[in-house]
């Protein structure tokens, strides 16, 4: 017999999602992250990094190394939502401009906090 009770994931009007954990029984929002080429969807909570993707699926999506902005394994190109990344600090917009990416459409996703629905093309 199907077990009742509110199912894990529940959508939310602004397109985002909520995950009520078995363990705590508290909530957390989780934003949609798509990834090009390989047009998947990934839940992650609010405010983690992209690279966090390695903890929801098996294969390693997002390319990376240092996780600290410092080596440019991770770089992704943003084709949306790019407002809701998180602010690029001076040093990774230094390492940006190093690697001739400096263009605005361009961050590293070990340096990007994750606030909302987005969009990114894996280089
Ligand atoms: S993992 Fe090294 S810069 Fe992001």
């Amino acid at each position: 017999m199907a077990q009742r009770g509110v199912h894990p994931f529940e959508r939310r009007d602004s397109g985002d999602f909520r995950k009520t954990t078995a363990r705590t029984h508290k909530s957390m929002v989780l934003h949609k992250l798509t990834l090009l080429p390989q047009n998947v969807d990934i839940l992650l909570p609010s405010g983690s990094p992209l690279t966090d993707i390695e903890y929801e699926s098996p294969e390693r999506l997002i390319p990376f190394g240092c996780r600290s902005g410092a080596c440019g394994a991770c770089i992704v190109e943003v084709l949306e939502g790019l407002e809701v990344l998180g602010d690029a600090g001076d040093e990774e917009l230094d390492f940006l401009q190093d690697l001739g990416r400096a263009d605005g459409k361009h961050r590293l996703a070990c340096q990007c906090r994750l606030l909302g629905p987005a969009t990114v093309r894996v280089d």
